[in-house]
């Protein structure tokens, strides 16, 4: 006796298109007919995964010749006559921008800092990029790369695009110096005014000592356009570059002098005392601080150091 499910199941459909239903016609020429069908959906089958493979391939040519390319856009750079000289006045206040927004992980110079920014001066990825393209990648920066990231906008949302088109003519200069114009002076850039607003708050916070809270708004300004890539806006800490400022023990467990020369020297990561393997850069890699800003970036900290840690984005 057959099973009953089985006997309800082919009652379902008629004998011709249940494929349950018992065989008609010989059992061979079932086969070659199935063997036939087989065949021709394997044709189209296997076709369209030969022209996936090809374009798959093609693809990844097309990238090795792209990369190829790039690779050599520096090389091509300055091999070719020299683009026309850059106007000093702009690659200037590039310069300075430079200073105060790049330099700390790209090094004076932006010839790269190890563990920290890359060398951007032989660059073939800068080379391959017109300006617009590199104002572009500016304001997205790399905020994924190991072991620290580049933030958008190098951590500044002050820069405006027109300041990221002065940073990158210089940044021009020093991928090719023949463009490379004689520069003026240096002067501390990127830092803005201090506003009524600002200054209220930093009355508040130095409880009415209108001496210290000039110095506290001065220094609010100051770390804004120095220490920020790593620290963040506000100090709270970027995971990864620079842990927060917000009722930080190190800064507690030292007086204004033994901050001001903690300032001065950084942590480097060869340093013993070095906690997250990431260097902490000398001014916090901006030479144009001197000793008074930095006083003033100190008065700032101590607002901070007042606060609760649970604020903070990072250690
Ligand atoms: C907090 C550190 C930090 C700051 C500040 C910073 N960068 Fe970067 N930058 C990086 C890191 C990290 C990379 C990625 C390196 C990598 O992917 O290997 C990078 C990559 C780059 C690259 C791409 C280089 C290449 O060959 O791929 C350019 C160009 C660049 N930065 C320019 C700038 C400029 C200009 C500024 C200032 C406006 C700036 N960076 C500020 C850390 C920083
Ligand atoms: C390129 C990234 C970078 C910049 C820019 C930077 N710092 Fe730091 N900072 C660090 C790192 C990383 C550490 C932690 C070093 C370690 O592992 O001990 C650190 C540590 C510190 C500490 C000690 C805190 C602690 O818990 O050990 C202070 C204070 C500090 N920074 C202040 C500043 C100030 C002020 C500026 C701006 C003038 C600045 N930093 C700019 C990366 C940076």
């Amino acid at each position: 006796m057959e099973p009953r499910h089985r006997e309800t199941r082919l009652k379902r459909g008629s004998p011709d298109t249940n494929p349950w239903a018992p065989a008609q016609g010989s059992g061979l020429g079932h086969a070659a007919k199935s063997v036939a069908l087989a065949c021709l959906l394997c044709v189209p089958i296997l076709s369209l995964g030969a022209w996936r493979m090809g374009s798959y391939w093609g693809a990844i040519e097309q990238a090795r010749l792209a990369a190829l390319e790039e690779s050599r856009a520096h090389t091509a750079l300055v091999s070719a006559p020299a683009l026309p000289l850059l106007d000093a006045e702009t690659a200037a206040r590039g310069r300075d921008l430079f200073t105060s927004a790049c330099v700390a992980c790209h090094g004076a110079g932006g010839t790269g800092i190890a563990g920290l920014g890359a060398d951007i001066t032989r660059s073939p990825f800068v080379a391959a990029r017109d300006d617009n393209e590199m104002v572009k990648f500016l304001v997205a920066g790399r905020p994924n790369a190991q072991p620290v990231g580049m933030p958008p906008r190098a951590g500044r949302d002050d820069l405006t695009d027109e300041d990221l088109h002065a940073i990158v003519a210089y940044v021009r200069g020093l991928q090719d110096p023949r463009r490379m114009p004689a520069l003026r002076e240096p002067v501390l850039a990127g830092v803005a005014p201090v506003t009524a607003g600002e200054l209220d708050a930093a009355l508040a916070a130095a409880g009415g000592d209108e001496e210290l809270a000039e110095y506290i708004a001065s220094g609010t300004k100051l770390f804004a356009a120095s220490c920020t890539a790593c620290h963040a806006q506000g100090g709270v800490g970027i995971k990864g570059n620079g842990p927060s400022m917000i009722g930080n023990a190190f800064v507690k467990s030292l007086d204004d002098d033994g901050l001001l020369a903690f300032l001065k020297r950084g942590r480097d990561p060869s340093d013993p005392k070095n906690t997250t393997g990431v260097g902490m850069p000398a001014k916090g890699g901006n030479p144009a601080l001197d000793e008074d800003d930095l006083l003033d970036i100190i008065a700032y900290l101590r607002t901070l150091e007042k606060g609760n840690g649970s604020a903070s984005a990072a250690k």
